[in-house]
């Protein structure tokens, strides 16, 4: 047997006995002849005492010992001198003093330290070395997290009578909104798969197949700019229920998240969560992902401000717009005010106006000069400002204005530091407009995707006035990370031809896209809904991590590269001729 117990695993009740352990070598000292070297595995560490006079040889291994070097060792457990003994881990009251010392593997010096807590090179090239960044305690953490996390998902759905079905990888792409990974057929020369940005039109045939409660953990790839929370290459928990509404699919999902987190991390989640409209979101947080785990909420002051002598505000609100405000506490500095300002730009604002109070309640700012009307007082009324506060206010476009306070929310919460509350707070974000206006050309386009039912009052607008269809789509969003999105979806293939059209599909395109698709409701397809939120996300939240790489194995970087075995990688040219495919010369640099 090469190994009795694991580094983790001996404690004092395992005093006196022989035990055998293999791991890596992780910190060593050598304290005047006597050896005291820490062992590693992805269970734990034990100290190894090793006093070259127990043994013929052992000194000489011993001192032959680097970092990362693999080895196995024998002897007997003992109880550490008092002042050594350690509560911080679970075998900190004992250690192995050796007899036996085989090294089974010898290691280079690795390029960092995986000694150190908080590892500070740079992430090329922990990605560089991953199995040896993987190593770190903290790592292997993440990943057991997940796995429990994953397991309790499987058995939670399970025991509710979810069947875990696969979909394929190769296929034809559906619009999720993304670039597709395409694959070049060779049997098909000049047609492609795509592969799935999720598998969303599979498993509504699930639903049509009576497939009836379907979950997948299931890879999804979309071509995109990265981002902290964003893998060319991620996961999902997909779900998807038939003769269920949105109810069914919170109360699941609740579940689902409260088991995972119970076994990933031992918190128990509080559920129900709240639930908010996606215009209370947008009017409260400026935000379609809330995070609510401080205060600092905006005001809606359209009203306010529809009445007034700001011109510039008053016509705004003749347009349709909106003018929100906040109350700063306390004030802000000149600096800290354009800084604000900044972050409303940012969003599209054409600025931030202000208005403070000063001692007595004397008022200063731009919009003090505005208000002989009464509106300042209604102002600090909504928004509660009392003496030494700044209040400030923007206006535009209902979106525009909201997007743009929402950031001088974030802004500001982080430049005073603002105290968030503790723990994990989620909440549904439901009632999404179905349309949102494409940046560039206005038009209509899907803001979840096309197989999300519309609102059924809402039906007769989809032609007329497309953008006040609200849809019956929800978001599940945790401390202001959009974690997953859901619909109830179109099960009549007239409505669903009705809503690819107002997307503006031709007849052809939605023949040859989605004409297989529009069969399959036409054969007694069940009212359906689901939900898939993004187990990377989810996973990252629940390690308290600020980057879904750390969650993940083997991530790409933020160019979509893996530098430990350079893909994307250039092909032989052998390979592209029995694909067809011929490479366009590279453009200069920098074009
Ligand atoms: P959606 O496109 O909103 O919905 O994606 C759902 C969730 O997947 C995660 N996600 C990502 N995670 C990491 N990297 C990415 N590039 C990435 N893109 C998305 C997010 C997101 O909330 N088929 C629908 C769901 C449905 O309607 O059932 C869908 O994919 O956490």
């Amino acid at each position: 047997m090469l190994r009795t117990h694991t580094c983790g695993e001996l404690n004092e009740s395992n005093v006196g006995q022989e035990a055998a352990l293999c791991g890596w070598v992780w910190k060593s000292r050598d304290l005047g002849g006597l050896f005291f070297v820490d062992l590693r595995d992805r269970y734990g560490f034990t100290q190894l005492v090793v006093d070259p006079a127990v043994g013929k040889g052992l000194h000489k291994a011993a001192s032959k010992l680097r970092g990362e070097y693999v080895v196995r060792v024998a002897g007997e457990v003992r109880l550490r001198p008092e002042e050594q003994r350690r509560d911080d881990a679970p075998t900190g009251a004992v250690e192995l003093r050796v007899r036996e010392l085989e090294v089974l593997a010898r290691a280079q010096t690795p390029p960092f330290n995986l000694a150190e807590e908080e590892l500070e090179v740079h992430e090329e090239l922990r990605l560089e070395y991953r199995y040896l960044d993987l190593r770190r305690p903290h790592m292997q953490r993440n990943l057991a997290v997940r796995h429990r996390a994953v397991k309790a998902i499987r058995d939670y759905l399970s025991a509710r009578g979810f069947l875990e079905v696969e979909t394929p990888i190769l296929m034809r792409s559906t619009p999720e909104g993304a670039r597709d990974y395409l694959v070049p057929s060779r049997i098909h020369r000049g047609k492609f798969y795509a592969l799935p940005q999720s598998p969303q039109i599979y498993k509504q045939l699930l639903m049509a197949a009576g497939v009836d409660r379907y979950f997948q953990i299931a890879r999804c790839f979309r071509d995109e700019d990265q981002r902290a929370d964003r893998q060319p290459e991620f996961t999902q928990l997909d779900v998807e229920m038939s003769f269920a509404g949105e109810e069914d699919i919170f109360e699941i999902t609740e579940g689902v998240f409260a088991a995972s987190f119970r076994d990933g991390v031992g918190v128990e989640l509080a559920t129900p969560w709240p639930r908010l409209s996606w215009r209370e979101a947008m009017s409260r947080y400026g935000r379609d992902k809330p995070d609510a785990r401080f205060g600092l909420l905006l005001d809606d002051a359209t009203d306010i401000f529809a009445e007034t002598s700001a011109e510039i505000f008053r016509k705004i609100v003749d347009a349709g717009g909106s003018v929100f405000a906040l109350r700063v506490p306390g004030g802000l500095s000149r600096k800290q005010l354009d800084e604000l300002e900044a972050a409303a730009k940012a969003e599209g604002a054409g600025g931030l106006a202000s208005l403070k109070v000063g001692p007595g309640g004397a008022l200063s700012g731009v919009l003090a000069k505005f208000f002989d009307d009464g509106a300042a007082a209604a102002l600090l009324a909504k928004t509660g400002a009392e003496e030494g506060d700044v209040v400030v206010a923007c206006g535009g476009p209902f979106e525009t204005a909201a997007a743009a306070m929402g950031s001088v929310r974030l802004r500001l919460a982080e430049m005073s530091n603002v105290k968030k509350e503790e723990g994990f707070h989620f909440l549904w974000v439901t009632d999404f407009p179905l349309f949102e206006r494409d940046a560039s050309t206005g038009e209509p386009v899907p803001s979840h995707h096309p197989f999300t039912s519309p609102r059924l009052e809402d039906v007769d607008k989809l032609e007329a006035a497309p953008f006040d269809v609200m849809s019956r789509a929800y978001d599940v969003v945790v401390n202001g990370v959009e974690l997953g999105s859901g619909s109830v979806r179109i099960h009549d293939a007239a409505l669903q031809r009705r809503v690819f059209q107002a997307f503006g599909y031709t007849d052809d395109e939605i023949e040859t896209r989605f004409g297989f698709f529009l069969r399959a409701l036409e054969y007694g397809t069940p009212p359906h809904a689901g939900i898939a939120p993004g187990l990377d996300r989810w996973i990252m939240v629940m390690c308290g991590e600020e980057s879904i790489r750390e969650v993940i194995a083997f991530p790409k970087t933020l160019r979509a590269s893996s530098p430990m075995d350079g893909s994307p990688a250039p092909v032989a040219r052998e390979q592209l001729d029995e694909l067809g495919l011929s490479l366009k010369e590279k453009e200069p640099e920098g074009k």
